[in-house]
């Protein structure tokens, strides 16, 4: 009974809690101006996050409100690993590509660290470009709206010394430069960074290139030696490497770029016009032993039309394109993921590989125009078996391309052989020739 009792005080001391939450908790949410929904298909780059809210962070509520009223409803990828860390103050190294949320990742922990209690410069964002300095203020501007007064300037080469000296007369919380222009303001002793605590490099493979790199180093000289780096880069050449084993304390590491690898997936082109290329499909079916297969065309219109003509030759198939819900799309795609259909026609649509495991043909109805298209078609990332057949349908318009492609991404695609090895891309197969092989 007693404990009966002791539970019925806990659930009710919950559910006053629970009350007490929402009423204090979450009113503001409703006097948010929210934009409207981006319902546009998202890539894994930003959808295969570990489920958390940026409410987790422990953030101030009006830089929380800030990020809604930017339409970002939950952290991606990058920005979960980012901000926990960031707010930590270690230093950080993290491998990321531009649209996968790289600037939340470090504006976030920016603009919550900023005492407004001081006068000071506390952060730099440099960034390689004018255009993504202004893009940069602007979005910290944006998020910092409800932080009453937050103050951000961009400076960057090209405009009007004078006017950047008079506007760092006045109070600058956050600096967001190129590296010319603010090292000719450190240097004149217009901007005062010596107690700043942070600085972001944004794209720090081109900061570090040849052009920037010793404005750089002079830069950070200026710095507290304490100071927190953030760096966040698409690559990591030997350039980035030196300057993080040289100015980077214990570096957090981050990378979320898997890369996408034509290992193990055996390339063939056929040569064909484009009246053909039906036919051509045609035998490819009936003579490949094919688990799953993808089937890439250039335009939407293509897509349908090759879907009905595929199922018109008694093949089962699926199609998805850019112009369809994306409610839908993810529907078919799921069940195509879970096997429901053997074929997939489609447009480009991942950003990131295919990673079905059971796809072990793929067909470029369509040749790419470029490498990465390409790339990212035929690629698999490292985590899943590299056993595949890509096939491409080459007219006389697409030659050049696929010399351009074959050269750019150093790989070797060949002319299709009248028959195809199946332990190149038959799964049972393959272990099976694998175990004759293992046996003594
Ligand atoms: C929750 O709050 C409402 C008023 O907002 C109140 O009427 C109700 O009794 C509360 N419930 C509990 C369990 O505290
Ligand atoms: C994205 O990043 C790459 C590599 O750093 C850069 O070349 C490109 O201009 C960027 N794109 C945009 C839209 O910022
Ligand atoms: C798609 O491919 C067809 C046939 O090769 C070609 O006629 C058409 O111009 C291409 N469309 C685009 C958008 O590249
Ligand atoms: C073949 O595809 C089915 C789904 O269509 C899948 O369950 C199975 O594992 C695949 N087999 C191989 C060897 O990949």
């Amino acid at each position: 009974f007693k404990r009966l009792t002791l539970f019925y005080s806990f659930i009710s001391v919950a559910l006053t809690m629970h009350n007490l939450t929402y009423r204090f908790g979450d009113d503001w949410k409703k006097l948010l101006e929210l934009p409207p929904k981006d319902n546009r298909m998202k890539t894994s780059d930003v959808t295969s996050t570990k489920g958390n809210e940026f409410e987790d962070y422990c953030l101030k509520r009006e830089l929380l409100m800030g990020i809604f009223e930017m339409g970002w409803e939950k952290p991606s990828p990058i920005q979960e690993e980012s901000i926990p860390i960031a707010l930590s103050g270690r230093d950080i190294l993290a491998r990321a590509k531009n649209g996968t949320g790289k600037s939340g990742a470090y504006l976030i922990p920016l603009l919550e660290r900023i005492d407004l209690k001081k006068d000071h410069i506390q952060a730099i964002v440099m960034v390689p470009t004018r255009e993504l300095a202004l893009q940069m203020s602007q979005i910290s501007i944006q998020l910092s709206k409800h932080l009453g007064g937050v103050k951000v300037m961009a400076t960057t080469g090209g405009t009007n010394l004078r006017d950047d000296i008079l506007r760092l007369d006045e109070i600058v919380h956050v600096v967001v430069a190129t590296p010319g222009r603010i090292l000719d303001l450190i240097k004149k002793g217009v901007a005062k960074v010596d107690q700043t605590q942070m600085m972001v490099m944004d794209e720090a493979d081109k900061l570090l290139s040849q052009d920037f790199v010793a404005l750089i180093e002079d830069i950070i000289s200026f710095l507290p030696k304490n100071r927190q780096i953030l760096l966040y880069s698409a690559t990591f050449p030997i350039s980035v490497q030196k300057f993080m084993s040289k100015h980077l304390q214990k570096p957090y590491e981050i990378n979320l770029m898997e890369e996408l690898t034509l290992k193990g997936i055996t390339q063939y082109y056929a040569y064909v016009t484009e009246r053909q290329k039906v036919h051509c499909l045609n035998t490819l079916f009936s003579r490949l032993q094919i688990n799953q297969s993808i089937i890439f065309c250039n335009s939407t219109q293509r897509v349908e039309l090759l879907a009905k003509k595929i199922t018109q030759l008694g093949y089962s198939c699926f199609y998805i394109h850019a112009k369809m819900m994306q409610e839908y799309r993810n529907r078919v795609f799921h069940d195509f993921r879970n096997g429901l259909c053997r074929n997939l026609v489609c447009t480009d649509l991942f950003t990131r590989g295919i990673d079905i495991q059971a796809v072990n043909v793929v067909i470029n109805f369509d040749f790419p125009k470029n490498a990465e298209t390409y790339l990212h078609r035929i690629g698999r990332s490292g985590r899943f078996g590299h056993l595949g057949l890509a096939i491409n349908l080459i007219t006389s318009d697409d030659r050049y391309n696929l010399k351009t492609i074959e050269d750019q991404l150093i790989t070797d695609i060949k002319p299709i052989p009248s028959s195809i090895d199946k332990s190149l891309y038959v799964a049972e197969f393959h272990s099976f020739v694998k175990q004759l092989k293992n046996k003594p």
